[in-house]
């Protein structure tokens, strides 16, 4: 649920059906604060961000499939570390550990990740990346350079949460909120000098509205646990509408608020080029991504010096889901519909001051990556 490709709704009735929904959302949320906790904000952020859906390993599964049954006959990654179900089952890691040494499988720690950014797309790219045969992807955020917990248990911890990988193989992981903070860019640097790096970025107006979505559901979904729903410390500011999210009552943008400086891209980049050659940063737009995901791909394999292995027709367009799904090796391999959440209408004047706020920053970004983002305007 971390990353998603919203759709908009047509019809009024659907409008009407997502703000009584949204106002149960936000009546469960008042309620939740009046008895919450406040915990850490980045504990906060750690949770909220926790993707509900995509690859699980099986260690939060029931028990495989065994070798010949019908699941595990079709699918196999010969040469892996483990058995690829659909996108929707996961990945099943390989139990043997005869098998595991045989195929030399290993936890490596990451030769490459994707490190932004949330809403950017990242969820579906891994999910796609994930049946490339060369890649071994952590299919959960491993979130360990931005959680200060894990870095104390140290890098052997980090290793492993990490995939099996063959020595043939690439390992993986992605956590988008890499991105946006300043101390993380050193903190990879140490660990994983010649890291390959993929940031994956959409129009910040429409990951901020994305962004406004996720953070409503899951505020709304964290309050009807113990834990309690408290913004603060988080740098997310979530009013009732978007717009009030945004826009401070002189009218301006509000840029501090998360929302809004997750879009800043540019400064992001800019921060991992301290301490990283460029030729270890690629960029990819994130709605080209959505809207073709099979140049993106192409890009990504050039990028890591992996085989040439997707093809066009690995790739299909779900016309009742409204986004693009896998073929190959599994037919018919898509994500859960709940992926893409329904858009509130945001009005022309907040959407004209964010597009006014955010000209120049993507400019700069159009320059430094020498991507053109076609909604750098
Ligand atoms: C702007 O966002 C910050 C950070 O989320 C928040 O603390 C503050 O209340 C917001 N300001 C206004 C005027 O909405």
């Amino acid at each position: 649920m971390n990353d998603s490709e919203d759709t908009s709704p047509n019809g009024r009735w659907r409008k009407r059906l997502i703000s009584i929904a949204l106002g149960c959302l936000l009546l469960t949320f008042s309620l939740g604060m009046l008895g919450g906790t406040h915990p850490r904000g980045e504990s906060h952020i750690k949770t909220w961000s926790r993707p509900g859906t995509g690859f699980q390993l099986d260690k939060d599964k029931p028990a495989p499939p065994n070798e010949d049954s019908e699941a595990s006959k079709d699918f196999t990654c010969d040469k892996c570390c483990y058995r690829y179900t659909t996108i929707e089952n996961g990945i099943l890691e390989i139990q043997s550990k005869s098998e595991l040494m045989k195929r030399g499988c290993e936890k490596r720690l990451p030769d490459a990740m994707i490190f932004g950014v949330k809403k950017g797309g990242t969820t579906t790219l891994k999910n796609f990346l994930s049946y490339h045969p060369d890649i071994a992807f952590s299919q959960d955020e491993l979130k360990f350079f931005t959680s200060s917990e894990d870095r104390y248990k140290g890098v052997e911890f980090y290793r492993n949460e990490m995939l099996y990988s063959t020595p043939d193989q690439i390992s993986m992981e992605k956590t988008p909120a890499y991105s946006h903070y300043p101390k993380v860019p050193a903190m990879i640097k140490k660990v994983l000098p010649n890291v390959k790096l993929i940031i994956i970025m959409r129009d910040p107006v429409e990951r901020a509205i994305s962004d406004f979505v996720h953070m409503q559901v899951t505020i709304a979904r964290k309050c009807k646990k113990k834990s309690g729903c408290n913004l603060d410390n988080s740098g997310y500011y979530i009013a009732h509408t978007f717009e009030d999210s945004v826009i401070d009552s002189n009218g301006e943008v509000n840029y501090s608020n998360l929302l809004v400086a997750k879009g800043v891209y540019v400064t992001d980049i800019q921060r991992y080029l301290k301490y990283f050659k460029p030729e270890q940063i690629l960029a990819l737009d994130g709605e080209a991504f959505i809207k073709n995901p099979y140049p993106a791909v192409k890009l990504v394999e050039q990028f890591l010096g992996i085989k040439d292995y997707f093809t066009r027709d690995h790739f299909y367009y779900d016309v009742q889901k409204g986004f693009f799904c896998l073929n190959k090796p599994i037919p018919n391999n898509c994500m859960k519909e709940s992926k893409g959440r329904p858009h509130p209408e945001v009005n022309d004047e907040t959407l004209r001051k964010l597009r006014d706020y955010y000209r120049p920053y993507n400019k700069a970004l159009n320059d430094l990556m020498k991507v053109d983002f076609h909604w750098s305007s």
